[in-house]
């Protein structure tokens, strides 16, 4: 069976991409260089987590493969050879400050030598505002030696998913859409339209590369502004979440909940594409500002955890410290920039024993433990990063007597230490500050008598 859209790039947003085409009925074949991702992929397994409706995506990847819908490939020629349509998601990596085009330079340059008269090359990438005209059409233009918007179409309509509902989204969200020409603006439109019943927003190329970027760079700012907050509330002794919600009543105002930190490959990176994009950084103070302030938040958590534990007389130097989830956030096993390890590295600098435990994280790190049993058993401190879903049916009560007495909790989000106070362990009821000193009840003694929520 012939596809008719090759996918490029089979990671985190170009296989769903993939099967969320095969689940709208389209042939597809993916591809990807890495060898062993295709050969994981052609046996039906897959890490990324993204489940729909009720299934999950390996469970559909299997489906699509048998049923012949979609094929894998590290073959770009294979794939050049039967179908109309690439639609390219080879990211941008970003180091320090520092844009690395080279990964999507180089897929350009392999796939404009395949290009046929007719064909459809459409980039979902994030990109540094510009590439498209700067970079990426020369390179087709000039490996393949046609002439883009006569010989073949390109245009650009940047992905708006989010990781953990992208399966959904690529069928619902509005998407932006540029082509070089209006024949080629024309022909991405009739192949998203396949996809997506949100509606299609035509532009510029120009405005639909900024737009992808500002949408990340306003996350990162209002997640800054979300961690400003939370300083100021304890500052107030009043709960930030409360705060925040309370403040959301207003019809105007959306504020965003602090987390212990930012991370993924979207949001972290913005910042870089822009500044990337433009002469000087110094017109952009409020997205730098942001991401320091972002990039901090996991070194205050620390912070936070020292403070708490000197309270009830640990220092932080020895201290076992459990970290609970490494994704880059709640319900993601994504660590690409993940303020959770960034956290764990922060605390082991500061000469913590860290022991990590996070159930859909494949083992990748030293510091992670096989079991939440052996992460906590005998910890002074246990520390939420990051929810996954399967904490919901842990019996904490039980597993949390495996730790040390007194017990420092940062529970930024209050998940763990409600479900103690109801099982009879004292917990300090102020709810200002993230992190409370528990003892189980059974433990307690007059000596406990000094475990009191720490401040
Ligand atoms: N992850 C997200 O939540 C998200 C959301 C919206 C948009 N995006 C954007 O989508 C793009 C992809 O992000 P991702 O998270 O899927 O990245 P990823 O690193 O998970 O996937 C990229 C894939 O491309 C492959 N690749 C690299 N060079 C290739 C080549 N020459 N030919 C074929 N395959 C090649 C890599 O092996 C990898 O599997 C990025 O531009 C990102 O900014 C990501």
């Amino acid at each position: 069976m012939r596809a008719q859209i090759a996918v490029v790039g089979l990671g985190f947003i170009g296989l769903p991409l993939a099967l969320a085409l095969c689940e709208r009925g389209e042939r597809v074949v993916g591809v990807d260089v890495d060898e062993r991702k295709v050969r994981e992929l052609r046996a039906g397994v897959t890490h990324v987590m993204e489940p729909y409706r009720g299934e999950s995506l390996e469970s559909i990847l299997r489906r699509h493969l048998s049923s012949g819908r979609f094929y894998v490939t590290t073959s770009l020629a294979e794939a050049a050879a039967q179908v109309d349509t690439f639609i390219v998601t080879v990211g941008l990596p970003v180091a320090g400050d520092a844009v690395d085009k080279a990964p999507l330079l180089a897929c350009m340059r392999d796939l404009g030598a395949l290009l046929s008269p007719g064909q459809l090359v459409l980039i979902r990438s994030t990109l540094v505002p510009g590439m498209m005209e700067r970079d990426i059409i020369p390179r087709l233009a000039s490996a393949s030696g046609l002439v883009p918007g006569r010989d073949f179409h390109v245009a650009y309509a940047p992905e708006r998913v989010a990781e953990g509902r992208a399966m959904e989204e690529f069928q619902t969200l509005d998407v932006i859409v540029a082509g070089l020409t209006e024949a080629c603006t024309h022909r991405a439109m009739e192949v998203l339209a396949r996809l997506t019943d949100g509606q299609l927003h035509p532009t510029s190329l120009r405005v639909a590369e900024l737009s992808k970027v500002v949408e990340n760079a306003q996350r990162d700012v209002n997640i800054a502004l979300a961690h400003e907050l939370k300083a100021v509330a304890e500052q107030h002794e009043v709960d930030v979440y409360e705060l925040i919600r309370m403040a959301n009543t207003h019809p105007r105002v959306r504020l965003l909940e602090p987390n212990i930190g930012v991370g993924g490959f979207c949001i972290p990176n913005a910042y870089a594409y822009l500044a990337a994009s433009i002469p000087s950084e110094e017109h952009i103070p409020l997205f730098s500002l942001a991401r320091q302030i972002n990039l901090t938040a996991p070194h205050r958590a620390a912070r936070q955890l020292d403070e708490a534990l000197r309270r009830v007389g640990k220092p932080l130097v020895g201290a076992r410290v459990a970290v609970l989830g490494l994704g880059m956030k709640d319900g993601s096993n994504d660590i690409r920039q993940s303020p959770a390890v960034h956290f764990v590295d922060i605390l082991a600098e500061r000469g913590a024993i860290v022991a990590a435990f996070d159930p859909t994280v494949e083992p990748y790190f030293p510091f992670q433990a096989p079991s939440l049993a052996a992460c906590v058993a005998d910890a002074d401190a246990v520390a939420v990063a990051t929810w996954q879903t399967a904490f919901d049916d842990v019996a904490w009560p039980d597993v949390l007597a495996l730790a040390r007495s007194p017990l420092v909790i940062l529970d930024l989000k209050r998940r763990i230490a409600p479900r103690l106070a109801a099982a009879g362990w004292d917990v300090p009821a102020k709810d200002h500050l993230p992190y409370v000193a528990v003892s189980p009840r059974s433990a307690w003694s007059p000596h406990d008598a000094t475990v009191e929520m720490a401040k």
